[in-house]
């Protein structure tokens, strides 16, 4: 069965953070929402199948994780990365932030660093910043609208790092790294004995002409590479918080598990073990299909900015539903771009300066969404600009 992205779903008055606080995060309650990062689209009908079905039966009492959960997750892995990951290194989490939070108050101590490749998804900075922990930034290099990593300044770091918070792919500059990227990544952690924490939440919404690696499939023997996975953003199940930290390395797994202990977090509930294990199992036609939506609305974005709107670059993104857009052009400083978009074209849209100082003078639009609401915030962007 072909399923309809182009369905207009409403989720305005569902307590829909996306729709709901308009009127707190852009100050007026009409703007078009193309920010937070969730989809407008309907999970697989598999998952809310399962879901009704768990809702009949009445008792919605304490839960665990079942072995088939695992399994799903395993052979979702096996399946698209040809990773083999082993039951005893799951460690299941609420959500991807509060997993890496936890990991690095875990496996770092105060004076210690944590390094990250700015500009970057804005929690990166707080869970360090908020943990207690130095912050080291290393920011990405950017030249003709391309995003790279910049090993030179990475291996020249001389200080007290511990921990690289990396993102893969990359939230916001969209890139998918190569596998040449992931091993000159891995040559210099293994060289600073740093421990990988590898955020790839990202990964299942790759565009077709790229592959996602994940980093710790290519360091088997380097036990100090920790992955963070999720079904929340293929399957646009965000809302359920269920996520998981692949940690090979057995004392690094204590060390989170005792965290998670002592704050007594049991992170399954009746529903979000439900979706989780349902999507894997189940959702890979309808990702299938969402990757091809997906890759038409970014074509004809790329497209439209082209003709009509060349003030604002695409940074032609490899993976996620979120577009960096190079807003430099258009002359305007954070707030004025900011107002821009809000009061003049009516566009609620993610500043780039919330991803650090060299997000400056971009913004981030997400397109999961019909594609016909796109169309018209951009006909409305222009509207405003011209
Ligand atoms: C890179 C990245 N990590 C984590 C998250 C959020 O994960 P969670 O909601 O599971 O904490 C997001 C959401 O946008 C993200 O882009």
């Amino acid at each position: 069965m072909s399923v309809n992205f182009d369905e207009i779903i409403q989720r305005a008055g569902t307590n829909c953070t996306k729709f709901d606080k308009r009127f707190a995060v852009f100050g007026d309650s009409h703007v078009t929402p193309l920010w937070v990062a969730d989809m407008d689209f309907a999970a697989p009908h598999e998952v809310t199948a399962a879901l009704i079905s768990r809702a009949k039966h009445p008792i919605y009492g304490y839960t665990f994780a079942p072995d088939s959960l695992y399994e799903a997750l395993i052979s979702w892995v096996k399946q698209r990365y040809h990773w083999s990951i082993k039951q005893e290194w799951i460690v299941l989490c609420p959500g991807v932030v509060p997993s890496f939070t936890a990991a690095i108050l875990a496996l770092s101590e105060v004076n210690e660093s944590t390094i990250i490749l700015p500009p970057v998804y804005f929690p990166f900075f707080s869970a360090v910043t908020k943990s207690n922990r130095q912050l080291t930034l290393c920011p990405l290099s950017y030249h003709n609208q391309r995003y790279e990593i910049d090993f030179d300044r990475l291996a020249a770091l001389e200080d007290n790092s511990r921990i690289l918070l990396f993102c893969s792919p990359h939230n916001p500059v969209g890139r998918v790294w190569s596998r040449s990227d992931l091993e000159q990544l891995i040559k210099i952690a293994q060289e600073k004995n740093w421990i990988i924490i590898s955020d790839e939440i990202h990964a299942d919404l790759t565009y077709p002409e790229y592959q996602h690696t994940p980093l710790a499939r290519l360091a088997e023997e380097f036990e100090n590479i920790i992955t963070a996975l999720a079904p929340s953003k293929t399957f646009n199940i965000p809302g359920l918080n269920l996520s998981a930290l692949i940690v090979p390395n057995a004392k690094f797994r204590q060390a989170i598990l005792n965290f998670f202990d002592q704050l007594h977090i049991n992170p399954a509930n009746p529903f979000s073990i439900t979706a989780f294990e349902t999507a894997y199992q189940k959702g890979a036609n309808w990702l299938d299909e969402l990757i091809s939506y997906l890759s038409c609305t970014r074509d004809q974005v790329a497209d439209y900015l082209t003709k009509y709107l060349p003030a604002i670059q695409l940074v032609k993104p490899e993976g996620t539903y979120l577009l960096w857009l190079d807003c430099r052009s258009m002359r305007m400083t954070d707030s004025e771009l900011k107002r821009f978009f809000i009061h003049q074209a009516g566009v609620g849209l993610s500043p780039g300066i919330l991803f650090g100082d060299e997000g400056s003078g971009f913004m981030r639009m997400n397109i999961g969404t019909p594609r016909s609401n796109v169309l018209a915030a951009l006909e409305k962007i222009k509207k405003a600009y011209v």
